[in-house]
C-alpha cells in the first residue's frame, strides 16, 4: 500500500489567474517512493476545520526528463477546499502530506517505435497527457505527436510557454494546436471552439497524415468531452479500445452512473462481517449491504484505509477480493483487467455476501 510523506515545495508560481504551478523535492531517501511513470498522479492531504481531506493531481513533468522534483498543476475551484489552500496559502518552501504516486493513464515506449501519438486535452486535462506526450518524444525518436488542447482564451492557455519551447524542441516530430472556446482565433477557425467528436472530424480532415486506427490517444479534460471523443473514435474511427487512453478528473454525472445506481438497488439487503487486509494487519468492519460503502465504513471506525477522490476516480482506495462477492456503484479508474482479477475500489463496494474479505496490500 502507498504511504503519505512529507515533501517541501520547491516551486510555487501562478501558472495562469486560476492555476498554480507547485514542485515538490524529492529527497534522496525518497526517491524510490517517488519514482513515477508519465501520466501518474499524487495525492495531497490536508486537514481543514478538522476534516481530513485529499484530493488527486497529475503530475506534469516526464520521468525522461530527469528533474529531482514532482510537479502538479492545481486548478483553483471556488468551492474547492484543497485548491484554494494550495493556489492561496502555499508558499515556497512550505512541507505538505503527498502520497506516492500511482494510476495507469500511461503506455509503454521504446526507442525503435515508428508510432503517431495525440494528445487531446481541455484546461487542466493538460498535465497527465503532457506528460505522457513528453515521454514519448523523448522515449522514442522516430515517432511523432499532436497535441489538441483546448483553453477558454490565449490569456489562459496552460503552459503555453513550456508547450512551445517543447515544439521548438521536437520540430517537426510535435505539431500543437490551440483551440480557444471563447475567443477568435486570428489565424484558421478551425481552432476555435472545444474538443468534440465533429471538431475532431475536421483536424483529421486537416491533417490526413494521421491514421487514428494506428494512432494511440490520451485524452483528458470535462468528462463529457471523454466520452463523446472516446466512443467517436472507438466506433467511427475504429480505433482499438487499448489505444484510447483516458483519465478522468471527476466523476462524471451521466446517464451511465444513474443506471449503475438502479443496478445498485436491486442487490440485496444483508448484514456483512468484512475483514480488511491493510500493512498487512487484518481489521473487521460489520455493515449493511445498503448503507454506507466499504471505505467509508472503515473510516468510520478509524481504520486506516486509503482513499482520496471517494468518487470512483482516483484508483487510492484499490483492493482485491480475496473472498465473497461485492457490488462496485461506479468506476472510473480500474482497466477491465484489473476488474477481471477482482480489483474493486473500496469507496464505491457494497457487499454482497455475508462474509467478504479485501486486501489493500496487492
Ligand atoms: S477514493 Fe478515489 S476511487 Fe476510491
Amino acid at each position: 500500500m502507498h504511504h503519505f510523506h512529507i515533501l517541501k515545495t520547491s516551486k510555487v508560481s501562478k501558472e495562469t489567474n486560476d492555476c498554480i504551478n507547485i514542485a515538490f523535492e524529492i529527497p534522496e531517501h525518497l526517491k524510490h517512493n517517488f519514482k513515477f511513470r508519465q501520466g501518474q498522479y499524487i495525492n495531497v492531504r490536508r486537514m481543514i476545520g478538522g476534516e481530513d481531506l485529499r484530493r488527486s493531481y497529475s503530475i506534469v513533468n516526464a520521468p525522461s526528463e530527469g528533474i529531482a522534483e514532482i510537479e502538479i498543476l492545481v486548478k483553483r475551484m471556488d468551492d474547492g477546499r484543497v485548491s484554494r489552500f494550495l493556489n492561496d496559502e502555499v508558499q515556497l518552501g512550505d512541507e505538505l502530506e503527498v502520497l506516492e504516486p500511482a494510476g495507469h493513464f500511461y503506455t509503454s515506449y521504446h526507442p525503435s517505435n515508428v508510432k503517431t501519438y495525440v494528445g487531446l486535452a481541455a484546461g487542466s486535462g493538460i498535465s497527465p497527457v503532457l506528460s505522457n506526450i513528453k515521454e514519448a518524444l523523448y522515449q522514442e525518436p522516430k515517432s511523432t505527436a499532436y497535441l489538441f488542447f483546448s483553453n477558454r482564451s490565449f490569456e489562459n492557455i496552460i503552459f503555453r510557454k513550456e508547450i512551445d519551447a517543447l515544439a521548438e524542441k521536437f520540430e517537426g516530430r510535435l505539431k500543437v494546436i490551440y483551440l480557444l472556446s471563447r475567443e477568435k482565433h486570428f489565424e484558421d477557425e478551425l481552432f476555435e471552439g472545444r474538443i468534440c467528436a465533429g471538431k475532431l472530424e475536421q483536424l483529421f480532415t486537416r491533417f490526413p497524415e494521421i491514421d487514428p486506427a494506428e494512432t494511440t490517444f490520451f485524452i483528458c479534460g470535462p468528462s463529457e468531452m471523454i466520452k463523446d471523443v472516446s466512443e467517436y473514435l472507438k466506433k467511427d474511427k475504429k480505433v482499438p479500445s487499448l489505444q484510447v487512453m483516458y483519465e478522468y478528473y471527476s466523476a462524471p454525472d451521466d446517464e451511465e452512473s444513474r443506471e449503475m445506481s438502479e443496478e445498485f438497488k436491486a442487490i440485496p439487503n444483508i448484514e456483512s462481517f468484512v475483514t480488511l487486509i491493510i500493512d498487512d494487519d487484518e481489521y473487521n468492519i460489520h455493515l449493511n449491504s445498503k448503507k454506507e460503502s466499504i471505505l467509508d465504513k472503515a473510516l468510520k471506525d478509524n481504520l486506516p484505509v486509503p482513499f482520496a477522490c471517494k468518487g470512483g476516480v482516483c484508483c487510492t482506495c484499490k483492493a482485491q477480493v480475496m473472498e465473497g462477492e461485492v457490488f462496485m456503484e461506479k468506476n472510473f479508474a480500474l482497466t477491465e483487467d484489473e476488474v477481471e482479477r477482482g480489483f474493486v475500489l473500496t469507496c464505491q463496494c457494497h457487499p454482497t455476501t455475508n462474509i467478504v474479505m479485501l486486501n489493500y496490500d496487492v
